[in-house]
């Protein structure tokens, strides 16, 4: 299960990353917001970020203006390293380095287009457990 998350300004994206993401296969929870109403990120991202600590979800995704919010918001909760990610690059290197299991976007910073692609890369790319790796995310908790 992919877990789901965004503000009124990420609301948009979110809308087209769910439909991408059901396309491919994949089971999404949206935790909200619901419409491109004002909201505070801080509730969504939270939740995301819980469902991805419990258990619930294997991966996250949020999605605010810049993805800068959520990213402090979910890298509050214990056992998540959410990374915000501009570039494909950047979101297939946190998976493997960083074993990241939420991926922070900025629906105001990037297109759609490169949004879909980042997603995909973050979503096919498995950690490498490499024993540097491993440690140095354990030095993280
Ligand atoms: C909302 O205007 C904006 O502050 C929010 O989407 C996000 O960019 C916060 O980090």
């Amino acid at each position: 299960m992919i877990g789901i998350g965004s503000d009124h300004g990420g609301y948009g994206l979110k809308l087209e990353v769910i439909k991408h993401l059901k396309e491919r296969g994949f089971d999404v929870k949206d935790y909200g917001c619901d419409s491109e109403a004002s909201c505070d990120y801080p509730i969504y991202g939270k939740a995301v970020a819980e469902a991805v600590a419990n258990g619930e979800c294997e991966l996250g995704i949020l999605i605010c203006g810049t993805g800068i919010g959520m990213s402090m918001t979910a890298n509050k909760v214990k056992g998540v390293r959410a990374a915000l990610c501009s570039d494909c690059f950047s979101a297939r290197a946190t998976k493997e380095h960083n074993n990241a299991n939420v991926l922070c976007m900025g629906a105001r910073t990037i297109g759609p287009g490169l949004a879909l692609m980042i997603v995909d890369e973050f979503v096919d790319t498995p950690f490498s457990n490499d024993e540097r790796h491993i440690r140095r995310i354990s030095m993280i908790e």
